[in-house]
Parts: C-alpha cells; structure tokens; sequence
C-alpha cells in the first residue's frame, strides 16, 4: 500500500482504480491550487502523486519528497516537471496522450474560426452599443475555404487541428523540428502552435518570427504561452502586422490586468481551456491514475515521460 496525494480535484471516479488496489489517497480539497509552501508540505511523505500543470514539480518539490516513486501528470504537457529531476531520483512521470487531442484540436479550430471571422470584435460591438445596422463592408474576415493554415508541432494534436481546417477547405502545412520554420510562416494565413515547451521552444515565435508572418495574419496557441514572446506578439497586433490572436495559453496564466493583449481588439484570450471536456477531463484522470498504479506496483508506466520502470 502507498499514499498517493492528489494536488488538486479532479474527476473523482478514476481514483478508486487506487483505491481498489489498497492504496491510500489524500485528494488535497479546493478548486486552487497549491500555495508553493503548502505543496512543499503535502509531498512529504507522498509516495505516488497525481498533479496537473499548475504545480512547478522542480528539484526543491522533488527534494521535499524523499519517498516518492511515481508522478502521473494530469496533463499531456510536461514541462511543469523537472524530469531530468526526477530521472536522476529514480522517479517515473507519466502522463495523458491522446485522450485530449480531440478536445483541444476543437478548440484550436474554435480559435480559428472566431478569430478569422473577428468574433470578439462583433460581439464587443454589439454588447458596447456600438452596433447600428448590417454592413456590407463591416468587420469583414478571413474565408477559410483556400486558405492556408500553418500548423507548427505535427504531433497528435496539431495533426487533428490540421484535419479539421483541411474540412473547411483550408490548405494545411505542418512544420515538424528541423523544417523551415519562416519559410512556412511566410506563406501562412493562421499560424497554429502545437508544439512542446522546452529549452529550444520558447520564445519560438519571437519578433523575427513575427515579422516573417504575412502582413495580416492570425495567430492561435492552444499549446503553451512560453513558445510565443508575447511582448513582439502585442506589438506586431498593434503595428497591424498581424490581424488577430486566439490565445488559449499565455505567459503567465492568467496575465495580469493591464497586459496589453488583454485590451487588444483584435485578441482572444481564454482561461486554458482545450481540454475541458467532461470526457476528456475523466480519462486524463483515469490515465493519471493507471500511470501511477503500474508503477506503485512496479510496472511501466502505460504513458511514460521518462524511462524510470521501463
Ligand atoms: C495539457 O494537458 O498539457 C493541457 O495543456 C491541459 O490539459
């Protein structure tokens, strides 16, 4: 039997696949997360513990937890973990493929559409008074029907985003580690980011990488903040060189008030929310949880981050 602590809720069922097991899970109650020092505290003596992104699990949480064996991330993306750390500790991280690709390639594309067709503009004209009558040259967009949609990171995600705009008619270029990143940017009317953060991500989309984009472009990212320098991202949406930005992420989550992208017109921003499906959320708990009883038990992880247990 180990003790399992779950940072924050999550959907409930998948934990008795633990439970079931003899295991004894503390589920930390509130619907925030952990402050720093708190989380400190709750790895104590956790031997397994299931966390979601908010939780920076870096080498003084790791250190914190002498007895831990097993991190099941509640999330696809890695990057809230040191997992060199953990590597080096003997720790197994795992984590949730798959099971919200289809949710956050929606949402990609929801990003899409709202933005090409300047959503958050219409609306604000409508809820500001600001709206008088139909116009026939009033908050004109993009058809997506030919084109063209640059998808950067061609994994699972961005390659169920591309599926879905090639269904509206958009013609889908997908840029991969070691392709031409500005020659793809260059030709492209949306630009969407699918791609991992990590030491060679960030910042990806910088100035120089902005300038690159065809004057009047759109920018959406439902990956992570940190892969877009979102000081040139403000600037190239106030100088018009891009049109608009569906931002599912940011840099840091939430961004503060007076962030100018948040007064910007031309911007969507939304609360990280490509995976928040009902059915998504459940089996990135249930795989959370499997990950962490193959290794509790010794076993490889089902979803492995690192090859500790393999
Ligand atoms: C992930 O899983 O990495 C998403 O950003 C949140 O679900």
């Amino acid at each position: 039997m180990a003790r399992v602590v779950v940072t924050r809720e999550v959907p409930r069922g998948p934990l008795s696949l633990l439970t079931d097991a003899g295991h004894e899970v503390h589920v930390r109650e509130g619907a925030a997360p952990p402050y720093r020092s708190e989380l400190l505290e709750l790895v104590a003596d956790a031997e397994g513990l299931l966390c979601t992104l908010t939780e920076r699990i870096d080498a003084d949480v790791l250190d914190a937890a002498p007895r831990l064996r097993a991190i099941g991330l509640f999330s696809v993306g890695s990057d809230s973990v040191d997992v060199d750390g953990a590597t080096a500790r003997g720790i197994a991280v795992g984590n949730t493929p798959d099971v919200l690709t289809d949710a956050t390639a929606d949402l990609a594309l929801a990003l899409i559409l709202a933005t090409a067709r300047r959503l958050p503009e219409a609306a604000a004209n409508v809820t500001g008074g600001a709206w008088r009558t139909w116009e026939p040259l009033g908050l004109l967009g993009l058809e997506l029907r030919g084109a063209r949609l640059c998808v950067v990171g061609a994994g699972r995600i961005g390659r169920a985003t591309g599926e879905r705009a090639a269904a509206f008619g958009m013609d889908v270029d997908y840029v991969s580690r070691g392709d031409d990143l500005l020659a793809a940017l260059r030709r492209a009317d949306v630009v969407s980011l699918h791609a991992p953060l990590t030491e060679q991500t960030r910042h990806l989309i910088d100035a120089a990488a902005l300038a690159a984009m065809k004057r009047g472009s759109i920018l959406v990212n439902t990956a992570r903040g940190g892969l877009v320098d979102q000081v040139a991202l403000a600037a190239a949406l106030a100088s018009g060189q891009l049109a608009a930005a569906g931002l599912d992420v940011t840099d840091p989550e939430p961004l503060p008030a007076d962030d100018p992208l948040l007064a910007a017109p031309n911007v969507l921003v939304l609360p990280h929310i490509g995976s928040a499906t009902t059915v998504a959320r459940e089996r990135m708990a249930e795989r959370a949880c499997r990950n962490l009883l193959a290794a509790l038990a010794g076993e490889p992880m089902p979803w492995p981050v690192n090859a500790v247990g393999r």
